[in-house]
């Protein structure tokens, strides 16, 4: 059985791809009243769950096929599910935004399909088709639209995910995969809000090397950044950046998110991806609406000593980090073992905050979307 659709919103080929998906709901979502409490209290990022996920099963033999939406819950998996063994898995990040007139939208979604298909394909997953990706979204939100947030800094973050779920140990790629995407509603990605972070500059750990996964967003890079995580914070850091693996001089990204520099003379640089690098989708917004502003921003290496230098004689004024999740956030401070620089005076930067400014206004219907970026979900 499926619920009625929306109006027509998305394209129609789109819309019927929705169709597709059969909703089966929940007989335990959470009251209405409570759910309400819950989505207002702007909840810690990716602790709180809608009430369902959007699923949809792959076998080599059959292809994609059993469309659903059905109740959030656990997943039952044998002890030999290949994702358990070898990390054949892959995500997503994104979000749904509640707009002022009650609307509710999402940010290029074509732009993570088309990186989850390059992630598939490095991590030897199937292929997900642009249009299943977003219907999908667009099924899960629709049915649970109500967990959408109005209030100022939130919104629904929507992970979708793919893994090998093959029960079997042999190292080969699975002949079975879940596709699955979960909702959930967050406030600001850093307690505290939007304030400048300060950042470990690791130089005895390796986020990626050439050849490898770098470029792909896969847990397997998450996990490997967990332990200089933990170093970063043992150092009063909230966040670890890790430099390139081949000469471990060049600034590459930091734990989950892109990086860039704002120069003294209004220019702004960030690292050129050289395969290693996750090809942020909030990474090529900001280069589209600085480059609108009139900025010049340069894609290329940049040498971690003379970033320091130039952050010590001031010819650096503001770094920022941003993703999908942190969306953008000013960084005030850069430390490692044989530095500890405040950047400029160490509070937010002006060009860092109107960038964020611009690009949470076109998110959430404040600005025009002259990109035409968003896409209308329910
Ligand atoms: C995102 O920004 O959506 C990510 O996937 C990064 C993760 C650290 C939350």
């Amino acid at each position: 059985m499926s619920t009625p659709l929306a109006p027509q919103i998305l394209s129609s080929s789109l819309e019927d791809l929705v169709t597709l998906f059969d909703v089966r709901p929940s007989d335990s979502a959470l009251p209405a009243a409570e759910r309400d409490a819950l989505v207002a209290s702007s909840p810690k990022f990716g602790t709180v769950f809608t009430d369902h996920m959007a699923r949809v099963s792959w076998t080599a033999a059959d292809g994609w096929r059993d469309r659903r939406v059905e109740p959030y819950g656990p997943l039952q998996l044998d002890p030999a599910t290949a994702v358990l063994h070898y990390a054949q898995e892959i995500f997503e990040g994104l979000k749904a935004y509640r707009h002022a007139d009650g609307s509710v939208w999402t940010f290029r979604p074509e732009a993570n399909a088309d990186r989850f298909a390059r992630s598939a394909h490095r991590l030897a997953l199937p292929a997900l088709s642009v249009d299943d990706f977003v219907a999908s979204i667009a099924a899960l939100v629709r049915t649970d639209e109500a967990w959408v947030p109005t209030a100022e800094e939130s919104s629904l973050y929507l992970r979708p995910f793919m893994y090998a779920s093959e029960a079997f140990l042999g190292v080969r790629p699975s002949l079975e995969a879940e596709f699955l995407v979960i909702a959930s509603p967050v406030g600001a990605y850093f307690s505290g809000g939007v304030k400048p972070v300060s950042i470990w500059v690791d130089t005895q750990y390796s986020r990626a090397g050439a050849g490898g996964t770098g470029a792909a967003k896969c847990g397997g890079n998450y996990a490997s950044s967990l332990l200089p995580q933990v170093e970063a914070q043992k150092h009063g850091c909230e966040q670890v950046c890790f430099l390139d693996a081949g000469t471990g001089t060049f600034l590459e990204e930091l734990g989950g998110m892109n990086v860039f520099v704002v120069r003294a003379d209004g220019s702004v640089e960030t690292p050129e991806l050289t395969g290693s690098i996750l090809e942020g989708v909030t990474r090529s917004s900001i280069i589209a609406l600085l480059g609108d502003a009139g900025r010049t921003v340069t894609e290329r290496r940049i040498p971690l000593a003379d970033l320091l230098a130039d952050i010590e004689s001031g010819a650096v004024t503001e770094v920022f980090a941003c993703g999908t999740a942190a969306v953008v956030t000013p960084i005030g401070r850069l430390a490692g073992t044989a530095f500890d620089h405040t950047i400029a005076d160490g509070g937010p930067g002006a060009v860092t905050m109107a960038v964020r400014e611009e690009l949470t206004g076109i998110q959430t219907g404040r600005v025009a979307d002259r990109h035409g970026w968003l896409r209308r979900l329910a």
